[in-house]
């Protein structure tokens, strides 16, 4: 099939690739011109394991081009899907939709009477609804307008795109069911579950997906502080009651919490969409989700001062930037406010990650950015483990560290560390929401 995909950011560029390795031929419009040059060049402008091969792969094969905006081209496209994106409002808890606005605006002039929009950023309830109204008005007739979520995680987003759990799409005509069953077909045929619904439960299965995950990780986050108090240990918790398959053990571990582009963002624009619906009392719960969260990452400072005193000029290493490991987002990041809340306790703080740090230094100029881990725990005071990158989990890297910290204290962020193999190297090692301490 001949389909555009507007907006080439996470969500786009990955199901342009995806699309383009089904065999369809996609044209990829981006208006941010040096991300359209990277994509433009067989780049990725983001860190995302195997997507370049296959970007490359799909450029090769001709199934892909990349253009700042439509041409008559566009109006060859049956299918045309909107995926950009739907920030968080400043000084709000509310989703600006303003660029599907834009995008569809952009596109009446070369839409077909017979193709389909697919909407997949995720938006407040209610949205397709509206864009409808934009697009009838725009285009002087009654278009066909679908939404069809994403559910692909940064750090596995190929894989995610290629095989989901499942396909839910959102339709209220034939035309865009047939489309959308056609697209995926290739997916579908090996079994993946395909789910039609209405619109609005279409455009709420996101936000409702995000949502329970959210409370998932708060949930175990809120077992943690009580663990931590009443000396039991979150994470044998979790390994308990994750074996019964009601809750399974999935997103039940505890730490600094959730961060990123989508989680934070989702249930507080989900919040304020209820509010708006005037059933805002449906997801109060969603705000103490939130709370808990951000507790989490306040932790680590309280346990800093007490292990230190104050921390004020001493030397702290944060382990990690981004916001999970195999990726370069620093959007949200519990790893950023963590150090952040360090540094404002008056600490150097000095950060570290595999692949982040130019974006550290560009964003965040009062972090020490130190690319060279050695040099970075270098005379630290404490270590933070933040983000849990595999090269931090080696059991080598306690014997590495050891020598050159001033002193020999981490703490685990996201209790990811053999604790026998630091404590064995002389730290003292406090993991968060466990008895581990020694
Ligand atoms: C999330 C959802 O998982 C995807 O299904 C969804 O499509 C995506 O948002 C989106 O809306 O586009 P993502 O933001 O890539 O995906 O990251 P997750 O893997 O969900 O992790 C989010 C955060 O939760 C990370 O900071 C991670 O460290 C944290 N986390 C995750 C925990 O603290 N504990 C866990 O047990 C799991």
């Amino acid at each position: 099939m001949k389909i555009t995909v507007i907006g080439l950011g996470y969500l786009g560029a990955t199901h342009a690739v995806a699309m383009a390795e089904l065999g369809h031929q996609v044209i990829g419009i981006e208006a941010n011109p040096k991300r359209l040059g990277d994509l433009q060049n067989g780049v990725v402008p983001f860190f995302e394991p195997g997507l370049d091969e296959a970007l490359q792969s799909v450029i090769a094969k001709g199934n892909i081009k990349f253009q700042a905006d439509h041409t008559e081209e566009s109006r060859e496209a049956d299918l045309h899907f909107l995926c950009v994106g739907t920030p968080q409002l400043p000084g709000s808890y509310a989703a600006n939709t303003q660029y599907l606005h834009d995008a569809v605006r952009a596109l009446a002039p070369y839409l077909r009477e017979d193709a389909v929009i697919a909407g997949k950023s995720t938006v407040p309830v209610g949205t397709a609804a509206k864009l409808t109204e934009v697009l009838a008005e725009a285009a002087g007739f009654q278009p066909h307008l679908a939404w069809n979520p994403e559910f692909l995680r940064e750090g596995t987003a190929l894989e995610d795109s290629l095989r989901p759990d499942r396909i839910v799409i959102g339709v209220n005509d034939d035309r865009s069911a047939e489309l959308l069953r056609k697209v995926y077909e290739p997916i579908t045929a090996h079994g993946t579950p395909f789910i039609t619904t209405d619109i609005p439960t279409a455009e709420l299965v996101k936000v409702a997906a995000n949502s329970f995950l959210a409370t998932k990780i708060s949930f175990i986050n809120a077992m943690a502080e009580i663990a931590e108090v009443a000396g039991a240990d979150a994470v044998s918790l979790a390994e308990a009651i994750g074996y019964d398959e009601r809750i399974g053990n999935k997103f039940l571990r505890n730490g600094i919490g959730f961060g990123g582009g989508c989680l934070p963002k989702d249930i507080r624009a989900f919040m304020a969409r209820a509010e708006e619906l005037g059933v805002g009392q449906a997801v109060d719960f969603l705000a103490d989700v939130d709370s808990i969260n951000l507790r989490r990452r306040a932790r680590v400072v309280d346990l800093l001062k007490r292990e230190l005193g104050s921390i004020a000029g001493k030397r702290i290493l944060v382990l990690g930037a981004a916001f999970k490991p195999d990726s370069d987002d620093l959007r949200d990041s519990p790893s950023i406010a963590v150090a952040k809340l360090i540094l404002a306790e008056g600490a150097n703080v000095v950060v570290h990650d595999p692949i982040s740090l130019d974006h550290v230094r560009a964003t965040e100029p009062s972090l020490i950015a130190e690319q060279d881990l050695i040099k970075a725990a270098t005379g630290a005071e404490a270590i933070v483990l933040a983000t849990e990158w595999s090269n931090y989990r080696t059991l080598d890297l306690p014997a590495e560290l050891a020598p050159v910290v001033a002193n020999k204290l981490i703490i685990d962020g996201r209790n990811a560390l053999k604790v026998a193999a630091w404590q064995s190297a002389g730290f003292r090692l406090i993991a968060l929401g466990r008895n581990v301490e020694a």
